[in-house]
């Protein structure tokens, strides 16, 4: 019998929330039944965006901040299962990711830490729905860069018997998962490669007053600025081996205006290479770690970026580069159905990290579990 899960998701450009609500089958195959998507009101997104750095009063700011975030996830939780007509009994579990505001594993003499805020108990209260939640940091526990975590999903939906696969996803930051083909030799990889709509938003938002440069039409219109890229490209995180993770950490405003000199007097420019960094930066990743690859599938917002998938294509000759949306999978939806399938491999006492991926010592059950 089909068992249904909610997967919700926050990521690092701080949009807002996707939830998906996806049925699976014995042999763990999901199948999405509903999408619903919420932004996240202007105040709690600016300040879920302040405390990505220290700042005053943090523990209270950071308690009332989740409390807002879990009031925009049971907003969605509500649409999800409005729009199918089911209700709280039908779901076995949501998995809910929470907003990452610091990500520093593996420093600290190998005691690092990653940070989502959430509140599952007061999801689990006013959903009446088991909550899954703080899937990162078993991952870190155990040695690992608790990210990414969303290779072992990426494998089972995307992978293929015949050819390596990537895949690609552009949130704020992005990440590739190389799947070998079945039977061939090597693990499942999986790691960030740098910022991806993180600082393309942020300058967007600065210099034209959107939030995100819509289809890419901005950068399409600018030029790249090859020392700029060059001065970008010369961060040491783009040239450090897998595993590796990243987040707003490192790739932040400041971290952007270090590196402009005069180029910021010329802004569709800096978008045109913010826009070339992430294509470069991805493009080069799969050559280096996934060079078998003959196609190249890309989820995440950053999918819908007409310009920097024409880019990845054209930086990656002879590799088939296509939106998840071809693949039976909407780009949006993506994530939040991992976290669905995460859930249920928690439920299940299954493990949900891949040690190929996230460096840790081994595979973990992960997350906790908050009971309606
Ligand atoms: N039509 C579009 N054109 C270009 N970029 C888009 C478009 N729609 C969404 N995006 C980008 O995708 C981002 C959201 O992607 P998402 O996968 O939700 O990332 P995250 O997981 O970090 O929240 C937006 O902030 C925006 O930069
Ligand atoms: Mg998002």
């Amino acid at each position: 019998m089909a068992e249904r899960f909610i997967g919700l998701m926050s990521g690092t450009s701080l949009d807002g929330v996707d939830g998906v609500l996806a049925a699976f089958s014995d042999a763990g195959r999901p199948t999405v039944v509903g999408h619903a998507t919420a932004d996240f009101p202007p105040a709690l997104r600016a300040e879920l965006l302040a405390l990505n750095t220290a700042g005053d009063n943090e523990l209270h700011r950071a308690a009332l901040a989740a409390n807002g975030l879990v009031g925009v996830y049971a907003g969605v939780i509500r649409q999800l299962l409005a729009d199918a007509g089911l209700v709280a009994a039908d779901i076995t579990a949501i998995g809910a990711h929470g907003q990452t505001v610091r990500h520093r594993p593996g420093e600290f003499d190998g005691l690092g830490y990653t940070l989502q805020l959430d509140n599952p108990a007061l999801l689990a209260e006013l959903a009446g729905i088991d909550v899954v939640a703080d899937f990162r940091r078993r991952d870190v526990a155990a040695g690992g860069q608790g990210a990414p975590l969303v290779p072992a999903f990426h494998r089972a939906v995307f992978g293929r018997a015949d050819h390596t696969v990537g895949v690609l996803n552009l949130g704020g930051i992005a990440n590739l998962s190389v799947l070998p083909a079945a039977g061939a030799q090597g693990p499942v990889l999986g790691f960030d490669c740098g910022p991806a709509n993180a600082l393309m938003d942020h300058w967007c938002q600065t210099h034209t007053g959107q939030p995100f440069d819509a289809g890419g039409r901005w950068a399409a219109s600018g030029q790249v600025r090859p020392a700029l890229l060059a001065r970008m490209r010369a961060d040491p995180f783009f040239a450090k081996a897998p595993p590796k993770s990243t987040g707003r950490d490192l790739f932040h405003p400041t971290w952007l205006a270090a590196r402009l000199g005069d180029d910021a007097s010329a802004p569709a420019d800096v978008q045109a290479t913010l826009c070339e960094l992430t294509a470069a930066a991805c493009a080069d990743d799969l050559r280096r770690y996934g060079a078998a690859a003959q196609e190249l599938v890309v989820c995440g917002g950053g999918a819908l970026n007409t310009h920097l998938m024409q880019r990845l294509a054209a930086l990656l000759p002879g590799v088939q580069v296509m939106s998840s949306a071809e693949r039976g999978l909407p780009p949006q939806q993506v994530e939040a159905a991992a976290f669905a399938w995460l859930a249920r491999a928690t439920v299940r006492r299954e493990p949900g990290n891949l040690a190929s991926a996230t460096g840790a010592r081994g595979e973990r059950v992960l997350g906790a579990l908050y009971p309606a």
